[in-house]
C-alpha cells in the first residue's frame, strides 16, 4: 500500500508550506487540493459560469485540465487548460471563488477521482481540509495543522508587506475570523479534524519545528 499523510486546516494555519516541505523531505507526491478548487474557481470566472448551476460547475470540474509543473523550483505553476495560472489563483479573488464553488457538492465530487488521481508511489503528501475525513479517509497518517486567529493574520500580513502590500493585521483578523465561521458553520464539507488526526498547534512555533514533529509521525 501506498503511504498517505493527509494535512488539514484552516486557511493559514501554515499547511501549504509544512506540507511542500515535508513532502520534499519524503520524497513524496503532493496534492495541493486547494489549489484544485482554486482553479475550478477561476475557470467558472473565464467561462461566465453560471455559479447558481451546480451541474454546470460540476461540468467545469470535470472538464477543466489541471496540470502542476515543477521545474526545480519550490513552487509548481499551474496551468489552468493550458494557461499559466499561477499568480491568479494565489489573488483573494480566486480564494473567495474557490471557497463559492467548493460548497457545491457536485464540484466536490467530481474533484474527488482527480484527487485521488495523485495516490501514486512511493507516498503522498495530501493539503486541504477533508484529506483525513473523505479523500483519504484510509491514511496511516494525519495531522490536523491549526495556529490561533491572531497568528495566522500576523503571518498573512508578513505575506502581504513582503509583496509591498499594506493591509493592517486587524482588518486581515476579521477577515481570518469570518473565513473560519463560514468554513466551520457550512453544510457542505464544514472543516473538521478526522477523529484518528493528531492535532498540532503551529502558534509561535516555527516552521521547521512544525516539520520535524511531523515528519517523526510518519517515520517511527
Ligand atoms: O489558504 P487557504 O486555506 O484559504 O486556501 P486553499 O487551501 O487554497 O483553499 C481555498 C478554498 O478552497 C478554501 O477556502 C476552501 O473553501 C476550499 N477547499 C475545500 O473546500 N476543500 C479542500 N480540500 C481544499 C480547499
Amino acid at each position: 500500500d501506498v503511504p498517505i499523510l493527509t494535512i488539514d486546516g484552516p486557511s493559514g494555519s501554515g499547511k501549504g508550506t509544512i506540507s511542500r516541505i515535508v513532502a520534499q523531505r519524503l520524497g513524496w507526491h503532493y496534492l495541493d487540493s486547494g489549489a484544485l478548487y482554486r482553479a475550478v474557481g477561476v475557470a467558472a470566472g473565464w467561462a461566465n459560469a453560471d455559479l447558481s448551476d451546480p451541474a454546470a460547475l460540476a461540468r467545469l470540474a470535470r472538464d477543466t485540465v489541471i496540470e502542476f509543473r515543477t521545474d526545480g523550483s519550490a513552487e509548481p505553476r499551474v496551468l489552468v487548460d493550458g494557461t499559466d495560472a499561477t499568480d491568479e489563483l494565489r489573488t483573494e479573488t480566486a480564494g473567495a471563488a474557490a471557497s463559492a464553488i467548493a460548497a457545491v457538492p457536485e464540484v466536490r465530487a467530481a474533484l474527488f477521482q482527480k484527487q485521488r488521481d495523485f495516490l501514486r508511489p512511493p507516498g503522498l503528501v495530501a493539503d486541504g481540509r477533508d484529506m483525513g475525513t473523505v479523500v483519504f479517509p484510509e491514511a496511516a497518517h494525519k495531522v490536523f495543522l491549526s495556529a490561533s486567529a491572531e497568528e495566522r493574520a500576523r503571518r498573512r500580513h508578513k505575506q502581504l508587506s513582503d509583496k509591498g502590500l499594506e493591509v493592517t493585521i486587524d482588518v486581515l483578523l476579521r477577515e481570518i475570523q469570518a473565513r473560519d465561521a463560514r468554513d466551520a458553520q457550512r453544510v457542505v464539507a464544514p472543516l473538521k479534524a478526522a477523529p484518528d488526526a493528531v492535532l498540532v498547534d503551529s502558534t509561535g512555533i516555527p516552521v521547521e519545528a512544525v516539520v520535524e514533529r511531523v515528519l517523526a509521525m510518519v517515520t517511527s
